[in-house]
This record gives structure tokens, sequence and C-alpha cells, in this order.
């Protein structure tokens, strides 16, 4: 197959990348600075030359999108939401203007979509869509607001002779630098991995081999359309989460933090709170339905695979990616 990767140049993209080349399909990658083989420039914005590349493809799967791990500042916020909503409807305009449309569009959206909640999982069918949530930040609803537009993109684009899918997707846990296993077992490894604000809140992630599993499961399936959630089926919360990553990496014990503690470090290394202290409780309904099987369902496990994969070979590492990836 020919797949197309708008932002594929981020912790996402080399997952999918590195697999699907792996897998011997013809990866291109869609970037605003390109730098290397099988990279086509754009601007996330406006149609250009880059689109010949996507008449003609199998498949596209759009990344793009300002890093979420920053200061959620007014200005930050709006650059998150427009990086999204206008890649996501030049991606369409490409493909509306395909002679030769690809199969499928995979386009990327987020688990936080769905509310803050404790008391039951959101599943595609049942899930409580956040936003209204009290007793929250307000600025915690706009990042919903951010992956609504971000699907109603989507949505709204002409593109009949192509299936499209949403990726309602978790954190995804891989063991290359910079990504988001990274950070949390830097702060494990340091002691500070302990719970955050009493740590109820639920942590949903995704082995990053079954993120490409599903993507490729979801590439083959012509009867899925819409939101799919891409989350392992076993989210739990964010103490027992550390507590299996603390004895993963073999250490005894981490320090617990007070969220106004939490909102002094997430300052210190220019990230958000809310994405420590929302909790993501979202399991896979509609792939479990469609009969796709998880290889990591539990996360004690998961976290020993990963570790013993970081353990392992040294990984080669993208000129650039820890700096895209952190937002710095
Ligand atoms: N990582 C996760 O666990 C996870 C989970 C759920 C959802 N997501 C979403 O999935 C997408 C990919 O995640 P990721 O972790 O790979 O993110 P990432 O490392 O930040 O990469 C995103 C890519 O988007 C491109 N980009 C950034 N700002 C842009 C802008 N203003 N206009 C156009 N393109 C821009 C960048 O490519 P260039 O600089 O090369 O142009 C960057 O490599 C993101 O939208 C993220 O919100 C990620």
């Amino acid at each position: 197959m020919k797949v197309v990767i708008p932002g594929g140049t981020g912790q996402v993209g080399t997952i999918l990348d590195r697999a699907l080349t792996a897998a011997g399909h013809e990866v291109v990658v869609l970037t605003r600075r390109p730098s290397r083989e099988r990279e086509i420039p754009w601007d996330g914005r406006t149609l250009g030359a880059w689109a010949e590349a996507v008449d003609g493809s199998d498949v596209v799967i759009n990344l793009a999108g300002r890093s979420v791990s920053c200061r959620y500042t007014p200005a930050n916020l709006r650059e998150m939401m427009d990086s999204r909503v206008q890649s996501t409807e030049v991606v369409g305009a490409a493909i509306a203007a395909a002679a030769r449309p690809p199969r499928v569009w995979l386009q990327m959206s987020t688990a936080t979509v769905y509310a803050h909640r404790f008391d039951a999982p959101n599943d595609e069918a049942t899930g409580v869509i956040g936003g209204g949530e009290p007793g929250v930040p307000g600025y915690w609803g706009y990042s919903v607001r951010i992956a609504r537009n971000w699907e109603r993109a989507q949505e709204r684009a002409e593109t009949p002779g192509t299936r499209k899918v949403a990726l309602r997707a978790a954190m995804v846990m891989s063991p290359d630098r910079g990504g988001v296993f990274d950070v949390l077992s830097w702060l494990a490894r340091l002691g500070l991995g302990g719970p955050v604000a009493g740590g109820a809140q639920y942590v949903s992630w995704i082995h990053d081999r079954d993120f490409v599993r599903a993507v490729e499961f979801l590439i083959g399936r012509d009867d899925l359309a819409g939101p799919v959630n891409l989350a392992a089926p076993g989210p739990l919360p964010q103490r027992r989460f550390m507590r299996a990553l603390r004895a993963a990496w073999g250490v005894p014990a981490g320090l617990p933090a007070t969220a106004w503690m939490a909102e002094v470090g997430a300052l210190a290394i220019r990230s958000d709170t809310e994405l420590l202290l929302k909790s993501r409780r979202v399991v896979p309904g509609r792939l479990l339905d469609a009969g796709f099987a998880f290889e990591h369902v539990r996360w004690p496990d998961a976290a020993d695979d990963l570790v013993r994969r970081r353990r392992g070979a040294a990984r080669t590492v993208r000129p650039g990616f820890r700096e895209r990836a952190t937002g710095t």
C-alpha cells in the first residue's frame, strides 16, 4: 500500500512509519520541515503540490497538530485548535479533489473528547462527551472543543469514495525517547512517580504494538467508519498505573504530589496539569466488538514489556524528534 502520513514526524508518526515501512508499505510523510527521503513539504493549511501524493494513495493517516505538551495559555490553545482543524480541512480538500482518492482516511482524534469521570468507562456507544463537567477548570472544556471540532472537520469533508475513521486514541506507550512513556519513566526513576492529587483519576493507555495493529485492523475493515476508541481494555487509576511503572523499573517508592505540587512541576517542564489530573476512563468498545484482540490488556504486563525493550538495543531517534514531541 501507499500510505500518506501528514504530521508523521512526531511520536505517533515515527511508530507508524517504522512499522508500516517494515511491513513493506510505501510511506510518505507530510511535514513543514522536510529533512529526509520520503518527506514532502506542506504547511498544514493550504492545498499545494503535496496533494499529488494523496492522489493515488491507498491510505491517509493525518496526525498533524501542535503538541499538547505545553502550557495551556490562550495562544497555545488557539494554536492547538487551528493546527488540528485546518490540517484536517485541507487533507479533506485534497482527498475530495483527488482523481484516485484513498480507500480510507484515518484521522487522529483523542480520548480527551470524553468527560472527566470515575464512575464508569467511556465506550463509543454509551460514553459521555466532556465539556460540561462541574468543578473542573474551564479550559478543560476547550480541550474537548478542540477534539470535537477536529472530528467535525473530518465528518464535514465530502469524500464519498473514502471511508473515514476518527481515532480516539489514548496515550500511546512506546519505548522511544521523547514520548510519554519516556517522560513518565524519567519521573518514576527519579523517585517522583507517586500518586498525583490522590491518584484516583484514571489513565487510559495503549501499547505501541497494539496501536499499530489496531491501525492495520481499521485499514482492513471496510465495515468500520466513524469514531473508534484506541485504548487498552484496562484503564486504571493513576496511583496504580505509576505503581506498576515503578515496579517495572525496580523503583521501590514514588513521592506523592498534591495538585499544587503538580502545577509547579508542570510549569517547570512547560507542560499542563490537565494531562495528569483529568480522569480518562476510556475502553475500546468498537474494536472489541469487531473482534480485535489486544496483545497487551493489562498495564503491568505492558510496562514490563516496554521497560525490557527500552533497556534492550539502543533506539534510533529521528533528528529533532525530542524537541518536537515535547514542544520545546
Ligand atoms: N502521543 C499520543 O499518545 C497521542 C494520543 C492521542 C492523540 N494524539 C494526537 O495524535 C497526533 C500525533 O501525536 P504525536 O504524539 O505524534 O504528536 P507530535 O509528536 O507533537 O507530532 C505532531 C506533528 O504535527 C506536526 N505539527 C505541529 N504543529 C503543526 C502545525 N501548526 N501545523 C501543521 N502541522 C503541525 C509536526 O510535524 P512537522 O513539525 O514535521 O510539520 C509534528 O511532528 C497529535 O495531534 C496528538 O494530539 C497523540
